[in-house]
């Protein structure tokens, strides 16, 4: 990723790195949204999600079990492991258990996983507040993560969320009021290359019907057009918004999408402005003469 960071970029991680300011101030241009106590306003999606709150349909009274069709899948996973390992197929089994139930986990599904696989509740109940792919709360049909990591901060994600959550009216941890929408955040899921991007998980179809979908390279206004597209039931292009992969033809600059001939400098096409590394031939000379 560093490799394709430009322009905007490429200054704001410099400047982190000059220690210019904390790394949060590096990506503030005045904006709101970047300010600190925006920042500590705006909570973190998984805090929402993962913790525990006793409600009418999430006590110890609730009842979940696993459908019959999904039994099956449960002990094709199960059978994967050692029988003294049974346990290793505890992530699985909450992933199976989350698609089912449309998008998250009552206590109730978190006892039948532990009842399944003979382990301790709390050892589930560990698992599934760790792992922030788990929700402890209701989501809407489609929920939208937005990715936080550095390459994608530094590419933008910071007002792709933004636009999504002026666009949606909600703020990061809630859902539209017609239960269409919820705005979460995401840590690197991997597709650095093409940041920044969000994954838009749709857990309205069940287990066989279910998707989690990747859109890269966007600026704000993609990220509402893909938004408006799933809310008419259209389907966005998935994976990045401007090239066929992850060639290196452009990137996303200032909330723009621009072609390498106008991004300027980059690590990759310009020549790096330094720190440089030490010049390790002048070091292995240097040593070749003691
Ligand atoms: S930082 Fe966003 S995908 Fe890696």
């Amino acid at each position: 990723m560093l490799g394709r960071l430009s322009g905007a970029g490429l200054r704001r991680l410099r400047s982190a790195i000059a220690g210019a300011g904390p790394v949060a101030s590096a990506f503030g241009s005045g904006g709101k949204a970047f300010g600190t106590s925006a920042l500590a306003a705006s909570t973190n999606s998984h805090d929402v999600f993962n913790t525990h709150r006793d409600a009418p349909d999430n006590n110890r009274e609730t009842e979940f079990d696993f459908t019959p069709a999904n039994y099956k899948i449960a002990n094709e996973i199960i059978s994967r492991y050692p029988p003294n390992y049974k346990q290793s197929a505890v992530i699985p089994l909450l992933d199976l258990a989350q698609q089912q139930y449309g998008g998250w986990l009552p206590l109730a599904a978190l006892n039948r996983v532990a009842a399944v696989l003979d382990m301790p509740e709390i050892r589930v109940y560990e698992v599934a507040t760790f792992y922030t792919m788990f929700n402890r709360s209701k989501v809407g049909r489609y929920h939208v993560m937005v990715c936080g990591t550095t390459p994608c901060m530094l590419q933008g994600s910071r007002e792709v969320s933004k636009a999504i959550s002026d666009h949606l009216g909600i703020g990061v941890g809630s859902t539209t009021k017609d239960g269409l929408f919820t705005l979460g955040e995401m840590e690197c899921m991997g597709c650095c290359v093409n940041a920044p991007m969000i994954a838009v998980a749709d857990y309205s179809n069940g287990v066989e019907g279910f998707s989690y979908n990747y859109y890269e390279d966007l600026t704000p206004a993609d990220a509402i057009r893909i938004v408006d597209m799933l809310k008419r039931g259209e389907k966005p292009k998935l994976g990045s918004q401007y090239r066929s992969k992850a060639e290196p033809v452009g990137a996303v600059q200032s909330g723009k999408w621009v072609g390498y001939e106008s991004v300027g400098e980059t690590t990759l096409a310009g020549k790096p402005s330094g720190p440089y590394c030490r010049d390790l031939d002048a070091v292995v000379l240097e040593e070749a003469k003691k």
